[in-house]
């Protein structure tokens, strides 16, 4: 089935300019980009957005690195696309991504991890809402 998901490329990936080689790889997997654009966020955003880890021991890292540079919003839309993402993307811990996925290839720990994408596409809906008006999405189905 159709669906679109939400991707952001993190500080640290954006830093050793791997933004192209990323992108690149989603369309080579056939994710085609709906929407994108460059922010960075503040930290009343970056907060919000991760509201459900507002408890963890991480959070405040979390927030200071999101904040720390710009990142890269994007809508990625096809056939399965939460999960396809989820599967580029490759676990959250680098030390536990397989081979060849975004975070082997780019993520430095688990925090500086490259990329975020939708857990599921409740998620997806909830995120892309977040970050994107409805005339900023340019869906193609
Ligand atoms: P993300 O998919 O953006 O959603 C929550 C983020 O929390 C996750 O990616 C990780 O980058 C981050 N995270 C999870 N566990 C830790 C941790 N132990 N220390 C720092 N950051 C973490």
């Amino acid at each position: 089935k159709m669906e679109r998901t939400f991707s952001i490329i993190k500080p640290n990936a954006l830093l050793d300019n791997n933004i192209g080689n990323i992108i690149k790889r989603f369309e080579e997997e056939g994710l085609r980009i709906a929407a994108l654009k460059l922010a960075h966020l503040s930290k009343e955003k970056a907060e919000g957005f991760y509201i459900e880890h507002k408890d963890r021991p991480f959070f405040g890292e979390l927030v200071a690195f999101m904040t720390s540079a710009p990142v890269v919003l994007m809508c990625l839309e096809g056939e399965n696309a939460v999960e396809r993402n989820r599967e580029i993307m490759g676990a959250t811990n680098p030390a536990e991504a397989a081979e060849n996925t975004l975070r082997k290839l780019y993520a430095k720990s688990i925090g500086e991890n490259a990329v975020h994408g939708s857990d599921s596409l409740a998620s997806a809906e909830r995120e892309l809402a977040y970050f994107f008006e409805k005339d900023e999405i340019c869906p193609r189905f």
